[in-house]
């Protein structure tokens, strides 16, 4: 029997790998993703579909500004687990959180889709085509939904992020990650098919950037070389150095679901295999700008090796 229920903390793993499998990595590149970067959901509008213990589907909404003094919701991502779908359980995560939404006193809800399949839902591009996302997105695609007749009428302007920061909070409802050996560089230079970080190895040989969790709770990101990473307070903030780093590739970027310990190849370690300045480990908490292109400098310089 499917279930639909509020999302607890104890479903974010699954939730997250629901999401991996629906949308690959390029989720985190979503304009939409812009308004939800380091910020909590909606209080009370976090929902999964659940077969028994399992998580098989997954809706939230978000709080926003659709434009100047106009707050709504922003929904999503929505996703059904792929042998699960085609089974009406979509439908019930949607009606179940504009109900919702409804009865806490929310006014309007924006997403970004596909306007054949949120078109069941009442979502139009009607109302939404003087706003704009901050990032790329297709216009067409930017649908809304009014809970309150006429409360998107004349809306124009910026749509921004207006939830609570999540880095105030995180660690209330931040899940505890399951007990996994940490990953280090001989994890990705095995050739044994049964490592179960198998999938992880570069396919190519640009770096791949690996984002996790370490055993204390903090984001880590690092080259799968060993030889740029850092610290981070949110996802969020991992990601966009990831993303910095590696041109702004996606698809080079893996995360991973295990413990992530932070393994960057000390001064020592480094000048001995690289004959030349090792790179400054990047440890601030958000990642400057400045820091970014000078450690990409210095990367560059270096010869790459594979580890
Ligand atoms: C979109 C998604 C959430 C639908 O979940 P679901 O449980 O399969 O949906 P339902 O069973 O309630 O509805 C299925 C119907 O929606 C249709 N549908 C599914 N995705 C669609 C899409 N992108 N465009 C148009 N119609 C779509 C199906 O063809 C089916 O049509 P039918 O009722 O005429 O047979 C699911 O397909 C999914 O997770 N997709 C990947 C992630 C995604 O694209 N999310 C939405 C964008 S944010």
């Amino acid at each position: 029997m499917v279930t639909i229920r509020k999302e607890l903390p104890s479903d974010i793993a699954e939730r997250e790998a629901l999401l991996d499998a629906a949308f690959g990595n390029t989720r985190f590149a979503k304009a939409a993703e812009r308004l939800r970067e380091d910020r909590l959901p909606a209080d009370g509008l976090s929902f999964v579909a659940c077969e028994g213990t399992r998580v098989i589907g997954t809706n939230r909404l978000w709080n926003i500004m659709a434009g100047p003094n106009r707050p709504a919701l922003l929904l999503g991502p929505l996703a059904v687990a792929n042998d699960r779908r085609n089974r009406g359980i979509g439908t019930r995560l949607m009606r179940h959180a504009l109900g919702k939404a409804r009865r806490l006193g929310h006014r309007a809800i924006l997403l970004v889709g596909d306007a054949p399949y949120y078109g069941r839902f009442a979502f139009t591009a009607e109302k939404t085509s003087a706003l704009w996302l901050p990032g790329p997105f297709e216009q067409n695609r930017l649908l809304g939904h009014e809970l309150v007749p006429s409360a998107l009428d004349c809306a124009r302007g910026l749509v921004s992020g207006t939830g609570r920061p999540q880095s105030l909070s995180w660690r209330d409802w931040s899940p505890p990650l399951p007990a996994t050996p940490p990953l280090s560089r001989r994890d990705f230079t095995s050739s044994s098919e049964s490592n179960r970080y198998e999938r992880y190895r570069p396919p190519t040989e640009d770096p791949i950037f690996l984002i996790g969790k370490n055993s204390r709770g903090n984001w880590v990101v690092q080259d799968q070389n060993g030889l740029c990473g850092g610290l981070f307070i949110g996802r969020a903030a991992a990601l966009k150095f990831a993303l910095s780093e590696n041109g702004n590739d996606p698809e080079a970027v893996r995360m991973v679901p295990g413990v992530l310990e932070l393994d960057i190849a000390t001064s020592k370690r480094a000048a001995k295999r690289h004959e030349s300045v090792p790179l400054r480990l990047s440890s601030s908490r958000h990642g400057t700008a400045s820091s970014l292109q000078q450690s990409r400098q210095r990367q560059k310089k270096q010869s790459r090796v594979p580890a």
